[in-house]
């Protein structure tokens, strides 16, 4: 066993080591090399030491280079250096998050970074939270917690009876809604399309003047966004969330990667009036840079959240302490803790603030340099994200390919206001000033050939 683990690691680190040199994308050779795994469910034992070594030779070379510092596709956060080492450590632990009893420090550690990231996003003591998948998780169990709320306060109990009959729950969302959004209130029985969409400004933000009076009467959940996926720009929430509520309706923020701005005294105002809303969902993996697969969803009264999501059973553990899986749609699962609180220690609050300023800054110098090469900038750069166009669509397109293909780097596409664009995103601790400048000159010649 020891050996292997050693083993695992020398490669891991090999393969850490040589992610600034190699191209972004995989090769088409290592891509064609993926069918030699398609084989038949073998009959017999391989020993681990080979399955390794397989998994090595031929899965690593065929991985886009996410993890290193020139990815900027997406949202994708590397992973830092503690939190994948403690994700090794507590792989190896194997301990099922969802409860108390059966991981003990799996329940403390969810418990310890829960409260560092209150006092990071500088939410009222009151705040608690369930460590789902990510972000389409989190929105789903806010949400679930929010037509629990609304529902029970008209009267009916949505877990016993479903929506069979139910009173109608108006959603209220921005035409910028982020799709896992509406992905969860078809989940939940809300539906995709039965929502009324407020009209967004320039940058993506919900208009508060266009969030009538008549729109919050009844059950109501306004859904607002902190970061738009595109150009990174946050709904008002200080305008929105306290008219919201007193109006009696549910306040959620899909705060999948902006929430963090949070942490930073250059962005925190974005994020104003975040402390009145009444539940949140954001990432850990996109900006806070632990390994796949962790979110967060937060909720001002855990006990509505608790109502929503618990479950009893003869043989599960009735106890006083913080149950994980009481704030959760699942039961089992990873005890994703565990990374954050090692990220978090890790970094500290200095540690937190300062990634996310530099990735803002690399952003705007991106900008800047596109902008003196003569293209275009479709956004206001205020966080993360940028937007370029490189002349018409098809040719935005065709370079986007090409910026791919080349390896130097990697970005997205996407589509603003009407206009194809070129999509990066600053968000990853691993990304330096040289690596911008490596990326910019590559994406500067691929567009001028
Ligand atoms: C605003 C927003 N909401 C939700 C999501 C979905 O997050 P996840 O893929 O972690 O479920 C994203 C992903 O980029 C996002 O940007």
């Amino acid at each position: 066993m020891r050996e292997l683990l050693q083993d695992a690691a020398r490669r891991a680190a090999s393969y850490l080591e040589g992610l600034p040199a190699r191209s972004v994308e995989p090769s088409l050779d290592s891509l064609a090399a993926l069918q030699k795994l398609r084989v038949p469910l073998p009959e017999h034992s391989l020993s681990p030491e080979k399955v390794l070594a397989l998994l090595d030779e031929i899965g690593s070379p065929a991985t886009v280079a996410t993890a290193g510092p020139r990815y900027f596709g997406f949202v994708t956060g590397g992973s830092l250096p503690a939190s994948v080492a403690a994700n090794w450590l507590s792989g190896a632990w194997d301990q099922n998050g969802a409860f108390v009893v059966g991981s003990p420090i799996a329940a403390a550690l969810e418990e310890v970074s829960l409260s560092w990231i209150r006092e990071l996003l500088a939410l009222s003591p009151g705040w608690g939270g369930g460590f789902v998948t990510g972000t389409t998780m989190g929105n789903f169990s806010g949400l679930a917690a929010a037509r629990h709320q609304v529902l029970s306060r008209a009267g009916w109990n949505v877990e016993g009876q479903g929506l069979f009959g139910a009173p109608e729950i108006r959603v209220v969302v921005g035409a910028e809604v982020h799709a896992s959004l509406l992905k969860a209130l078809g989940l939940l029985g809300l539906g995709r399309e039965r929502v009324v969409t407020i009209p967004v400004d320039r940058k993506g933000r919900m208009r508060a003047d266009a969030l009538e009076p008549r729109f919050l009467e009844g059950p109501t959940i306004v859904c607002l966004q902190a970061g738009n996926v595109n150009t990174g720009a946050f709904d008002p929430i200080r305008e929105i969330a306290p008219r919201a509520r007193e109006a009696g309706a549910w306040v959620h923020v899909d705060g999948a990667f902006g929430l963090w701005a949070a942490v930073s005294p250059r962005t925190r105002h974005f994020t104003e009036g975040i402390d009145e809303v009444d539940s949140i969902a954001t990432d850990l993996h996109k900006w806070l840079n632990v390994p796949y697969d962790s979110g967060l969803a937060l909720y001002r009264d855990p006990a509505v959240a608790r109502a929503a999501l618990a479950v009893t059973a003869a043989y599960l553990p009735q106890t006083d302490e913080r149950t994980p899986s009481d704030f959760t749609p699942e039961a089992s699962r990873r005890a994703r803790g565990i990374d954050i609180w090692a990220a978090l220690l890790s970094l500290g609050r200095e540690g937190v603030a300062d990634l996310i300023d530099r990735c803002c800054r690399y952003a705007r110098q991106f900008a800047s340099g596109l902008e003196a090469a003569g293209f275009t900038i479709l956004n206001e750069v205020e966080l993360n994200q940028v937007l370029v166009s490189f002349g018409d669509d098809e040719r935005t397109r065709a370079v986007i390919q090409a910026v791919q293909r080349d390896g130097t780097c990697w970005c997205g596409g996407s589509f603003w206001q009407g206009r194809a664009a070129m999509r990066i995103s600053v968000s990853s601790w691993a990304t330096t000033e040289e690596d911008v400048e490596r990326s910019l000159a590559a994406i500067i010649r691929v567009a001028r050939s």
